[in-house]
């Protein structure tokens, strides 16, 4: 079975083949970073016109490097949620009419879902159960994952997303958007340590998080210590180093509740180097494995929509290729035990 998946939840308009047998036939993304950075943030409508600009462009390329014209698909996967509601509109718009058009099935699929079975695409031969942690400039959730549509929430931010903690102290330290990468950066030429952030929630005894806190302390830190570049990159070393004990202790934690040995990290925060090193290291200690998506798919992309959407229908799922357009800009993915 070969899929076609189109994400367009936000900045980034990402297409791909997937095939059951073959895997990734190809993929393409465009991101948007350019056309926002003059506004330090996404700006919704230029979001959802640019998206309509490259998505037709975008899927004549992805079919031409997979050798493959319209005719050879099975079914259209697509981002129908949660996310941007004009972007989401774009790609599911499409999807829908070119499944129309091709008598084949069209799949919505949950973002976040596409995130956390990513790993899936690189070829460490992850296996089912695993414990998902997924760190995103819109989620920071912890989910137990049993199988394909199997999946509980542990515990989940309580405020801001882990991605959104960094790219708004990235914008305080006055470095250019998107801040997450850029803070990271700086963060690696400074020392943790010189300032003492809170490391919030570590202690709850849940699997929540909190994140907004912490930005008003780097605010404070910031108006105390001297305007020099090696505070900047001391300041962003501490705040990287206590929003990576706080995904370590808890993704640890988590793995121990549910007896868990793999651990899966998704979602663009999954891409900084420090959270890798000590989550591997914690791993070696404790006797876990972490498993991370392809670099290049750690961040929004197609394949992974395309690979949800294949297990999904592979699974038994039922899709039908009508007209009806559903976008769902806030859609949970799973519950917790107690919800
Ligand atoms: O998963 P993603 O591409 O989009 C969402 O669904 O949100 O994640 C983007 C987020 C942004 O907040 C970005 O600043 C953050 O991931 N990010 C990073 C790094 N690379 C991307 N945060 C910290 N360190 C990085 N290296
Ligand atoms: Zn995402």
């Amino acid at each position: 079975m070969r899929v076609i998946g189109i994400e367009t939840s936000c900045d980034e308009t990402g297409v791909a083949v997937y095939d059951t047998d073959q895997g990734l036939l190809a993929h393409r993304l465009h991101s948007q970073i350019d056309l926002h950075a003059e506004y330090g943030g996404v700006v919704p409508e230029l979001a959802s016109r640019d998206h309509i600009r490259r998505l037709p462009t975008l899927i004549r390329e992805v079919l031409a490097d997979a050798k493959l014209t319209h005719v050879d698909l099975d079914a259209v996967a697509y981002t129908a949620g949660p996310g941007l509601a004009g972007a989401l509109l774009v790609g599911a718009s499409m999807a829908r009419s070119l499944a129309f058009v091709l008598k084949i099935p069209a799949v919505a699929i949950h973002h976040l879902e596409g995130h956390l079975l990513s790993p899936l695409l690189g070829d460490q031969g992850l296996t089912f159960p695993f414990v998902a942690l997924l760190v995103s400039g819109g989620h920071t959730q912890i989910m137990d994952v049993q199988g394909v549509g199997d999946y509980r929430l542990l515990g989940e931010t309580v405020d801001d997303a882990a991605g959104e903690a960094f790219d708004k102290v990235a914008k305080l330290l006055g470095l250019p958007y998107p801040g997450g990468p850029q803070l990271s950066q700086l963060a690696e030429g400074g020392r943790p340590g010189r300032f003492a952030l809170p490391r919030p929630m570590k202690q709850s005894g849940d699997l929540n998080f909190s994140f907004s806190g912490l930005k008003t302390a780097v605010l404070t830190e910031r108006r105390r210590s001297a305007d020099c570049e090696a505070s900047q990159a001391d300041l962003a070393a501490e705040f990287q180093e206590a929003v990576v004990d706080v995904l370590v202790a808890k993704a640890t934690a988590a793995l121990e509740s549910c007896r868990r040995k793999t651990l899966v990290v998704a979602g663009g925060v999954g891409a900084n180097r420090r959270l890798r090193a000590k989550l591997d290291a914690t791993g070696r200690c404790h006797g876990f494995e972490v498993i991370y998506p392809p670099p290049e798919l750690c961040t929004d992309n197609g394949a992974m929509i395309a690979l949800a959407g294949a297990l999904r229908l592979k699974g038994g799922w039922r899709a039908d290729n009508g007209l009806k357009i559903c976008v769902l800009p806030r859609w949970a993915l799973a519950t917790g035990a107690n919800n």
